[in-house]
């Protein structure tokens, strides 16, 4: 069983690796930090908080940080989410409320803690991520790792030609985080841009799973339609899903130990570069992904929820 904590920032894919967190036997999910980048901070934490209640899980959630630790903020990714961050759906209040402790300090709180078993899985900017290594020098030494959705090495970016969102919307955090050795895991578009799923995919998980599954179904389709007018795709990349699965199943990826810088400036800010002279550790990067088993997986899994 895997202890972990979801660094999100809902967004439709961030919904299905929450979901599938939820639905996953072998996740002990301990709570959800939340950041800006899908949408503003404050809609990522209403966002997971009404995630949870959807799913009936009762773990608690930090709000994280509302800007880039050096860049100034930016402006949500309304047009790939949505304004409320799940397409279509409207928005909707939750009952609960965060945390009074912020993301960061629940990070390396939940790290002493569960020291040596704490997963930390960020599926959005690194801004808590960074927070939390600076904060507290032991942090990356209490987690069992950190297995971040983020980066791009020989794929391109999918925001610029260079960067992959996470790591374009805050590069000096994700600059931070490359500095954090072999725990340090990137689940990048190398792998993810293999993973795709369709309509027909999002139709069999909400015939078995009317409620969760319907739910997703529904904000597929703003998500569909962005990844075919933009990317010219019939489907879309199941970024954040892939990284969760990661944390349970790292044998479906191969991987590549490379020490790794991130460009803060100019054209290229957000890539994510091999660094072999940088004196850095290695941290490790997916360079391939049994790409059917990982899907396969999150669909069985997803239609075990309601
Ligand atoms: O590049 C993909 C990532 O950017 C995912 O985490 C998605 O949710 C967006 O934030
Ligand atoms: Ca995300």
């Amino acid at each position: 069983m895997v202890k972990l904590i979801i660094d999100t920032d809902p967004g439709i894919d961030d919904a299905m690796a929450i979901f599938y967190a939820a639905a996953a036997p072998d996740i002990d999910l301990l709570g959800l930090t939340t950041i800006f980048g899908n949408v503003t901070t404050a809609t990522a934490t209403r966002n997971a908080l009404r995630l949870l209640e959807a799913a009936g899980l009762d773990v608690p959630v930090a709000s994280g940080a509302t800007a880039p630790l050096v860049l100034p903020p930016f402006k949500p990714s309304s047009h790939v989410h949505g304004d409320e961050g799940f397409g279509d759906i409207p928005a909707a209040e939750p009952k609960g409320k965060p945390l009074e402790e912020d993301a960061a300090d629940f990070l390396c709180r939940m790290a002493r803690e569960h020291k040596g078993e704490l997963v930390v899985c960020p599926i959005g900017p690194l801004t808590n991520i960074a927070l939390a290594m600076q904060r507290d020098p032991e942090f990356i030494e209490n987690v069992k790792s950190i297995v971040v959705m983020g980066g791009s090495l020989e794929e391109g970016g999918n925001i610029t030609p260079h960067a992959e969102a996470n790591i374009y919307h805050d590069p000096h955090a994700a600059d931070v985080v490359c500095q954090g050795g072999e725990k340090v895991v990137f689940v990048g578009l190398d792998v993810t841009h293999r993973i795709l799923c369709t309509a027909e995919d999002f139709e069999s998980i909400a015939a078995k799973s009317p409620e969760l599954g319907g739910m997703l179904q529904e904000m597929s389709y703003f998500y569909l339609k962005f990844y075919l007018e933009v990317a010219g795709k019939n489907g879309c990349s199941l970024h954040d899903p892939a990284a969760v699965i990661a944390c349970t199943h790292p044998e479906l990826f191969g991987m590549r130990d490379v020490p790794l810088e991130v460009s803060c400036g100019g054209e290229t800010s957000g890539a994510t570069l091999a660094a072999p002279d940088s004196g850095r550790d290695p941290v490790k990067v997916c360079m391939t992904v049994e790409a059917d088993r990982v899907k396969s997986l999150f669909l069985k899994r997803l239609t075990l929820l309601p």
